[in-house]
């Protein structure tokens, strides 16, 4: 008899993509966009669960556009912040277990050491506060949920910024970049691997789950600020060596949706409890980028 499948939403998106291959060995996969399902349609969410009774759902899938999310806050709320619910009360009704992503821009930025998931929210913009709403959602509606607060996510494919870095890199001989903003870059595929990792675990038990239930923050170990880690992009970038990057402020560089200065998190409860590594931030930039010349080279 066939495994129940594993449901995967947002496989367009950077994590989602990585998560095809990441869970691959624990389960037949199936794969939804946006086009195929569409998170601000609760009936065909519901449907589709029911129809294919997974084992997990996990929810790649989300408006991450931050600050385009200021002017359409409507639609911001039903992708993160209801349709989570709605998932969360599907996955219950099937016994899917759920894992759901969620962002270190919950927290305002005034912290002064790495987040933990018990620290009191306060989110700055549209963005945050339906992450979090989504967060609350999932967590009320089914006990066997873990959502994963990741930050600052880039890929080698999709909208980041690692590519727009190097793209900018092609275009001029300097860039701006702000330097007063602290995180943790972390991969997507890093992601996906150690959603894999905690799912093999759990081996798609949603009673396990359901004791292990709650927030974990997942992100890369250390912090850097937004210019040195363009630094380090372009210092490792072909052809973008010379490329200089200048530390500006934020005042500097206004943008619709204010961020956070400080979003690094503490991932202590996701290492403990799972058994993880969180690899330093350059690490995981340096396999992103040796994999990005492995594919230019082929
Ligand atoms: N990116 C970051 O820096 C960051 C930081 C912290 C946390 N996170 C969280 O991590 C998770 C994964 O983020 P990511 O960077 O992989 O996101 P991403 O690359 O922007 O991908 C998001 C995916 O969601 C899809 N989507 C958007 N609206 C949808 C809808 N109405 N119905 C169905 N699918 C829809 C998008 O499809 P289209 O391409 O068709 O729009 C896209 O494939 C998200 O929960 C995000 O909030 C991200």
């Amino acid at each position: 008899m066939n495994p129940r499948p594993i449901l995967v939403l947002g496989s367009s998106g950077q994590v989602g993509y990585e998560l095809l291959r990441a869970l691959a060995p624990l389960a037949p996969v199936a794969a939804t966009d946006r086009a195929s399902l569409d998170l601000t349609d609760s009936e065909a969410l519901r449907a589709r669960v029911r129809a294919l009774r997974p084992a997990a759902i996990v929810n790649a899938a989300a408006y991450t556009a931050v600050d385009q999310a200021e002017a359409e806050p409507a639609q911001v709320a039903a992708i993160n912040g209801v349709a989570p619910g709605v998932l969360a009360e599907a996955a219950a009704e099937v016994g899917a277990a759920l894992v759901h992503y969620s962002t270190d821009y919950v927290f305002d930025g005034r912290g002064e050491r790495p987040y933990r998931e018990d620290d009191a929210t306060a989110p700055l913009g549209v963005y945050g506060r339906s992450k979090l709403a989504g967060e609350q959602a999932a967590l009320e509606r089914h006990d066997a949920v873990i959502v994963l607060r990741t930050a600052w996510v880039y890929a080698t494919r999709g909208k980041n910024f690692l590519l727009t870095m190097q793209r900018l890199a092609r275009e001029r001989d300097e860039l701006r970049v702000v330097a007063d903003q602290w995180g943790a870059p972390t991969s997507a595929r890093f992601i996906a691997a150690s959603t894999a990792s905690i799912l093999a675990q759990t081996r798609l038990s949603s009673a396990y789950i359901a004791a292990h239930r709650g927030i974990y923050h997942l992100a890369a170990a250390g912090s850097v600020h937004w210019c040195d880690f363009a630094r380090a992009i372009l210092a490792a970038t072909p052809g973008a060596e010379h490329v200089r990057v200048a530390a500006i402020t934020t005042a500097e560089y206004p943008t619709p949706a204010i961020r956070p200065h400080y979003s690094v998190l503490d991932t202590t409860r996701v290492a403990t409890t799972f058994g993880l590594y969180m690899p330093p931030w350059h690490e995981l930039l340096e396999l992103a980028l040796r994999d990005q010349a492995g594919s230019a080279r082929a």
